[in-house]
């Protein structure tokens, strides 16, 4: 079997008195796209910084690739790209230059580098503006420009942190796209705040809370970690108050909410609607639907919905 492209063992990080990392442990396959998730402050961008060797941890271990990154700092770093949270880009540079600064300090041939620049401006929609400096880009383009400087190198393994924060939907969409299109040959190892992105590109799903790993699995496996994940909305035109309470009394009831004319209602299991419409024959009954579970409702009881300092 082969080894994993990111391994990291009880990696911990302290900034003085503050825990920022706290034995963390991780293992992302080769080829697969893994989603890092978790509130401001959580740890994200620490992380990053130590699997990218930007910064030494306190303590434990991380390979890339097999490679110990305090020991093979400058070979991790040729095969690897990085988007870091804020957009490093030479501003006395245009923005070819800049992608071809970055391949001559990776040692690409230029007629490689050429090439491979070309397709990335064309695929990131900045071939038009390729002469222009970043200072006149929107933050959006100048987003793009970053993500298309790291992958001039063909890295085997891609950090992405909050690769599509500040995009319009179209150019969200367009950075998917690509990453997706890469899954199977780049291991790729993103953050992120929009749940949906997660959901939609990542094969495996971490989320973290103050600088500790507090779960893992895929989209299916968190949301299955809901307790009561059958939750059905039922909308009534009055009387809701009596019909909460009868429902309350029945076995296959786990929870139930009362809001206006709403009930959520959490079964035992989807077996048991057919008691609760039996139940409900002839009552004032508008709608009833399920409630499908999403990654922010997972996210939320498991981070908690208070803001973050
Ligand atoms: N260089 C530093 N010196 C001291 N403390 C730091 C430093 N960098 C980060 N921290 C602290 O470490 C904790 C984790 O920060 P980090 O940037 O890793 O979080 P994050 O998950 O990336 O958050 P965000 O979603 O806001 O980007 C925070 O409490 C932060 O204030
Ligand atoms: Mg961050």
């Amino acid at each position: 079997m082969p080894t994993a492209a990111i391994i990291a063992r009880s990696l911990t990080k302290q900034y003085a008195a503050l825990t920022a990392l706290n034995s963390f442990d991780l293992e992302v396959a080769q080829g697969s796209i893994f989603g890092l998730l978790g509130p401001n402050g959580a740890g994200k961008t620490t992380l990053i910084r130590i699997l990218t060797t930007l910064m030494r941890q306190s303590s434990g271990e991380v390979f890339i690739q097999g490679l110990d990154t305090r020991t093979a700092g400058r070979q991790i770093r040729s095969m690897i790209g990085v988007v870091s949270q804020e957009n490093s880009l030479d501003r006395y540079l245009t923005a070819r230059e800049n992608l071809v600064l970055h391949a001559r300090l990776h040692g690409m041939d230029k007629q490689l580098y050429s090439r491979r620049i070309d397709e990335l401006l064309e695929l990131m929609g900045l071939a038009g503006r390729q002469k222009d400096f970043p200072d006149t880009f929107s933050g959006g383009m100048q987003r793009r420009l970053v993500v298309a400087r790291a992958l001039v190198h063909q890295p085997q393994v891609l950090f992405l942190d909050e690769p599509t924060t500040g995009l319009d939907p179209q150019s969200r969409r367009a950075v998917w796209d690509y990453v997706r299109s890469l899954a199977g040959s780049m291991t790729i190892f993103l953050t992120t705040h929009y749940l949906e992105e997660a959901e939609q590109l990542c094969d495996r799903i971490a989320i973290m809370d103050h600088g500790r790993l507090i779960a893992l699995g895929s989209t299916q496996e968190l949301k299955d970690r809901l307790s009561g994940t059958t939750v059905y909305e039922i909308e009534f035109e009055r009387n809701v108050a009596s019909y909460a309470a009868l429902l309350k009394a029945m076995a296959c009831v786990r929870t139930i909410d009362a809001k206006d004319n709403l009930l959520h209602v959490t079964l035992e299991c989807w077996e048991c609607l057919s008691e609760i419409v039996t139940a409900l024959n002839g009552a004032p009954v508008r709608r009833i639907s399920l409630k499908e579970r999403t990654l922010e409702d997972v996210f939320i009881s498991l981070t908690g919905a208070g803001v973050r300092e």
